[in-house]
Formats: C-alpha cells, structure tokens, sequence
C-alpha cells in the first residue's frame, strides 16, 4: 500500500509499503491520526531558505520499517530520478503499549519497532543518501533521556556508546532483564519499555551521527512533545502539527549541527 504524504512543494513523495513480516511485532492499536500525515505539512519562511529542488526525495516512516520497507524506498526512489538519491529520511514510526502492559513479547516488540526496525531502515538507505546534503531526523523522546537510568555505570555505557554494536548490547540486556523482572531494578533499569527503545534510539543517532560526519550527512533526534495522535489517546497537550514542528525544522533547516536530542528547536541535555 502506498503511502500519501503531504510535503512542501519541490520535494518529491517516496513511501514504502508495509513491511512487517520480518519484525515480530504486536500493534497495541490501529493509528489514525499521526505526526506522518502533518510532516512537511508547513514549509513556512521559520523553517529556512528553500534549498530543495524538485529532485529532492524525502521518506517519512509510519507503517514502513525493516529491510523490505527500504527495498520498495530504493525502487520507488530509482522510478521517480534515475539517480535514485534520497535526501531526508525521517524516523516517525513509533509505536507504545497502553496502560501498565509489561512482558518480554511486548518488551520486544516494543524494541523491534521502535529501535531495532529503526536502525535497520535507516543502515539500508544511508547508501542512497547523497553526501554533504543527506539528513536524518528520527522523532524519539524525552521518555527515553539518560537519566531514566538509575545505574550509573550502566548509564555511563549508554553515555558513552560509540558503535551501534554496542548500542545493540544494551538493547539485548534490557531484553534479558525483561525475563527475569526481579534484576530490572538492582541492575538500574527502568520498568519502561518504551523508554528503553527510545533512550537506544536516541543514543543510535548520536553514534551514527559522528559516524556520518565524514560524509556530511546530519543525523539529529528530537522530541515532539506530548501530542494528541493514537499514541496518546488523543490526551496531549500539543496538536500533531505543533508536535512536528520541531521534526520538520530540523529537516528543513540550514544543517549547522548533527547528533543532538532537540525539543521545541531547542538543543536538550541527555
Ligand atoms: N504522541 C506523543 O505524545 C509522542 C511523544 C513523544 C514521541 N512520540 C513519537 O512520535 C512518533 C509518532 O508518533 P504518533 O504520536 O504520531 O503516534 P501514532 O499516532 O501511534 O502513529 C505512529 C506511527 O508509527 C507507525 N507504526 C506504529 N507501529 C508500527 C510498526 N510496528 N511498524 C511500522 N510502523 C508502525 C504507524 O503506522 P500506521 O499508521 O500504519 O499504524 C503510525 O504512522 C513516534 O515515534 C512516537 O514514539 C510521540
């Protein structure tokens, strides 16, 4: 299924399909509303002088992640320009179980989708992206700041995560304390799913941001705040469009900053 998504004009469309047979993944609801439908929803002057072209390709995740997902991106992109680049890639797709739902299944689909799935998609397109021009924006979360952490030394490995290997471990051992709930606290975990996934997104990000700085490539994170989307059951207190605000600024921006955590366009401590 092909996915519309509103951009600014210039910037070419390019979805994937849904790709979720390779991710065991639970879906705690059927989302209606999402940031993805209001991204590059406003290309307003606060946003920059106008740099894209009509060669410009941009994807926006939701209901697209893994392998699958960025062959059908790569196919769609090589159909729209024969050079087949893509220039921003937006993370949106998120998912976060309602209530106090707490288990390995839904741990791990939690991490599958939110970080896993994540870094997958974004590993098979970084080839596509063009130097000193690609960006990568993922939308991620305060839920997931550093000091969720209780442990410090297991804070510190995340703070000073340099390898998406590495960044992968920690994944792995939060999944393994998962198992054995009784360890989550002395070993310094939160009983936080969805903090997890994103404090491991986030600190992908900045890893891969230091890894694209050869290429010139930006690599930011950000947090939309609490929106009123599926998600939140509709309880935020930002409206979607207001919640891509930040997302939108960072991919249309001039890029003179990579590998930040970013809330309201403000750079924030993690
Ligand atoms: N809303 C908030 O208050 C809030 C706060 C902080 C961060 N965020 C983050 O903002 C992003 C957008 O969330 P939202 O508020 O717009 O939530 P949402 O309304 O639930 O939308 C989530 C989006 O992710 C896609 N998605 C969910 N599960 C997926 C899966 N297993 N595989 C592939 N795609 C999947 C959905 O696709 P379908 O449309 O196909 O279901 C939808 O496009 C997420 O990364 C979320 O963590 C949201």
């Amino acid at each position: 299924m092909m996915r519309s998504l509103r951009l600014p004009p210039g910037v070419q469309q390019c979805a994937a399909a849904a790709a979720r047979s390779e991710i065991p993944l639970r879906r705690p609801v059927a989302s209606r509303v999402s940031l993805v439908s209001r991204l590059f929803a406003m290309a307003s002057p606060s946003y920059g002088p106008k740099w894209w072209t009509d060669k410009t390709t941009a994807v926006v995740t939701g209901g697209e992640l893994g392998q699958r997902a960025a062959d059908e991106v790569k196919q769609a992109a090589v159909a729209k320009d024969q050079h087949g680049s893509l220039t921003l890639l937006v993370n949106n797709a998120g998912m976060a179980y309602k209530g106090d739902v707490f288990g390995l299944p839904e741990a791990t689909a939690t991490l599958a989708t939110n970080y896993f799935g994540t870094v997958q998609l974004t590993e098979a397109l970084l080839p596509m992206m063009p130097d000193h021009q690609g960006r990568v924006v993922t939308v991620s979360s305060r839920a997931g700041l550093t000091s969720i952490i209780r442990d410090p030394n297991l804070r510190q490995r995340f703070s000073s995560a340099r390898t998406t290997a590495e960044v992968d471990a920690l994944a792995q051992e939060f999944l393994a304390a998962v198992q054995r709930p009784e360890l989550l606290a002395p070993q310094g975990w939160p009983r936080s799913m969805y903090g997890v996934s994103k404090l491991c997104l986030s600190t992908y990000c900045r890893t891969l941001a230091a890894r694209m700085e050869q290429r010139g490539i930006t690599v930011n994170a950000c947090c939309p705040g609490w929106c009123r989307t599926d998600m939140s059951s509709q309880g935020g207190n930002k409206s979607a469009a207001e919640g891509a605000d930040t997302p939108v600024w960072l991919a249309l921006r001039s890029p003179d900053s990579t590998g930040g955590l970013w809330g309201e366009r403000r750079q924030l401590a993690y």
